[in-house]
């Protein structure tokens, strides 16, 4: 498949995705961000249909704080190891707004979920909003993060 797909609305989106935004959404009225006042969730579906959310939480010694996605990514492993990931949506909003606003994953949640797909040998979808108010469905994680470290270089393994 061609990264990115591109969507200009939540509705040319297929349903299955459309449910995980709505997940993302409502996750994100969960989020602690009293500091940054933007509010993230993450949606994501194991092989199974479960899904498990996760929001950003903040922290007043600000670099403890944590990105929905990875809040999302860990509990899905601790509760589900053996289970793979099929899909993961993150969305945002202003705090105390109704409308989403674009996110983006941070370099740091792109490594992890490099990680996960390394772990599960198989890659997963993510799908979020760009800058330009667009809908953007990748089919790997490694799309988002070209040149990326890993296990390879640690491990002196060739890719
Ligand atoms: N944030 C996430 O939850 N995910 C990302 O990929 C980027 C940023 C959070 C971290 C912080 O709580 C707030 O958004 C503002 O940076």
């Amino acid at each position: 498949m061609k990264d990115p797909e591109m969507f200009e609305q939540i509705d040319d989106l297929d349903q299955e995705s459309r449910y995980l935004i709505h997940k993302a959404k409502e996750a994100a009225n969960h989020a602690h961000a009293n500091y940054s006042k933007f509010c993230v969730g993450a949606a994501l579906m194991l092989e199974d249909g479960t899904v498990i959310t996760g929001a950003n939480y903040e922290n007043a010694s600000y670099p403890l704080s944590m990105c929905a996605e990875r809040v999302a990514l860990y509990a899905a492993a601790a509760q589900h190891p053996d289970k793979r990931i099929t899909k993961l949506v993150v969305v945002a909003k202003k705090k105390g707004g109704k409308e989403l606003v674009p996110a983006t994953s941070c370099g740091g949640c792109r490594q992890v979920m490099l990680e996960f797909e390394g772990n599960q040998k198989k890659p997963f979808e993510v799908i979020m909003q760009t800058d330009d108010h667009k809908w953007i469905k990748l089919s790997s994680a490694q799309s988002l993060l070209p040149f990326a470290f890993s296990r390879h270089n640690v491990e002196g393994t060739k890719k």
